[in-house]
């Protein structure tokens, strides 16, 4: 299934923890939660026509709000009910490397009718989500994702909260997805951008609230290629969280929030304190789209103040003693490969084209037999991303968050993330507490990318640096 070679030690290990995986029926009261990947239909809200056939964990679209504690033992049964294997990667989660979901990597990829025990401990509270990483540019197009929310262990947050998970579809006249996942040019270009927008699986949803009631939104973008920007004007917005990673205090939002595929922000808003139909835009395509909208009536509630989250828990990087890496990436329409490595063979731009890559790392199109850098646990990796391509991309790196330390040569220090959006010629060098010992994917999450070439990893080894 895999574009990639497999690396022999990790295939064996997760071979090893597959067979030793239990295959009871298991049942929300021993603690394990079951979730099936299987194909349903959804009303995604085009209008006058029939439901969507999907592939959906539980068969619904998103799939449920999983909720996990923060630093306790959480589980969760996958089965495949699908025609083609499948894995369940928790985006943003600092989780063990074993349960990272990543086929041939991580884990042997589940086949069909067989199933997975994922068992693992999330370390800190925040927003992350799930998704499929076996087939992804598919699977997640399909409409298999859902959200994840880890609550801290202590000093509950209080107050109502909604989860928002946004998606762009790309739907044909009949309403059905359209089958152009291996698409050339899509995943030449931009990637696979739609044609509907939903939010929780439905289009322009509307939530009731009340006169100035305040609330936190959880906002996550499973998008396969469109880069989304939500417009909260109207609602004072404040910025508490981005990628799950609180930000050192809630922050007044001047403008839209934007969100590449796979990223995460979490919003306190504060309703209008008039009754009305008050709607959250999006707006990344210059013609405003209602995202979801909130039906304001009834009794007028007092506001209350942002809550103040637990920080986010990773070591902060030591520049001064980073072992540093490059990661070139090429490639793209308008500037096309000349020629790169693909499975241990030099080919030239149209040979790679012919096998559906269109992207380079450094020079090898798809999974490198190397990883771009090796540390040791506990080292701060330094990675300088250089977009010499003409696209965006939205550069995701599994098992630990990073901070942008340099931009165009300028240092910043921006906030703890996942995944960062890339412009087209930008330099950004990314830095980060290796303190997460195993092979780590870092890819591009327009997935059609990720497809095209656009997929690296890191090792961190396990002795202490
Ligand atoms: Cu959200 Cu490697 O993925
Ligand atoms: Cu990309």
């Amino acid at each position: 299934m895999s574009a990639f070679a497999p690396n022999r030690r990790h295939v064996l290990g997760a071979g090893l923890a597959a067979a030793l995986a239990p295959r009871l029926a298991w049942s929300r009261e021993d603690g394990v939660q079951v979730l099936t990947a299987r194909p349903a239909t959804a009303p995604l809200g085009a209008p006058d026509l029939p439901d969507t056939p999907v592939w959906a964990f539980d068969g619904v679209v998103p799939g449920p709000v999983l909720r996990a504690v923060a630093g306790e033992r959480f589980r969760v049964l996958l089965r495949n009910r699908l025609d083609q294997p499948t894995t369940i990667h928790w985006h943003g989660v600092r989780l063990a490397n074993a349960m990272d979901g990543v086929p041939h990597m991580t884990q042997h990829p589940v086949a069909p009718g067989e199933e997975f025990l994922y068992d693992f401990v999330a370390p800190d509270a925040g927003t992350f989500w799930y998704h499929p990483h076996a087939n992804s540019w598919e699977q997640v197009a399909r409409g298999l994702y859902g959200p994840l929310v880890v609550t801290p262990a202590e000093g509950a947050e209080t107050g109502r909260e909604i989860v928002a998970m946004a998606d762009d579809w790309r739907l044909g006249e009949d309403g059905a997805i359209h089958e152009s996942f291996s698409s050339g040019h899509d995943a030449s270009h931009g990637g696979r951008l739609g044609n509907w927008l939903t939010v929780n699986g439905r289009s322009a949803p509307s939530f009731s609230a009340r006169p100035g009631e305040t609330l936190r939104l959880r906002l996550i973008s499973s998008a396969n290629a469109r880069v989304m920007a939500f417009d909260f004007t109207g609602f004072a917005p404040m910025l508490l969280a981005l990628d799950g990673a609180a930000l050192p205090a809630p922050e007044a939002l001047a403008g839209p929030v934007t969100l590449a595929p796979g990223q995460r922000a979490d919003l306190w808003l504060t309703m209008p304190r008039v009754e009305a139909g008050v709607a959250a835009q999006e707006v990344s395509t210059g013609a405003p789209t209602t995202a979801f909208s909130f039906d304001i009536a009834g009794e007028p509630a007092e506001p209350l103040a942002p809550p103040t989250l637990s920080p986010w828990r990773q070591r902060e990087p030591d520049l001064g003693a980073a072992r540093a890496a490059i990661l070139r990436m090429e490639g793209g329409a308008m500037r096309w490969l000349a020629q790169a490595v693909y499975n241990g063979e030099t080919l030239d731009g149209r040979a790679l084209a012919e096998r559906g890559q269109f992207w380079a790392f450094n020079g090898v199109a798809n999974m490198a037999p190397e990883p771009v850098i090796t540390l040791r646990r506990g080292e701060t990796g330094l990675i300088a991303l250089r977009n010499e391509t003409r696209w965006r991309h939205a550069m995701h790196l599994h098992g630990m968050h990073f901070r942008v330390v340099a931009r165009g040569g300028a240092q910043v220090r921006e906030p703890w993330r996942d995944t960062v959006l890339m412009q087209p010629g930008e330099a950004v060098d990314i830095a980060f507490s290796a303190d997460n010992p195993g092979d780590w994917m870092l890819h591009c999450h327009m997935l059609s990318h990720t497809a095209a070439g656009m997929h690296g990893w890191i090792r961190v080894t396990p002795d202490q640096a």
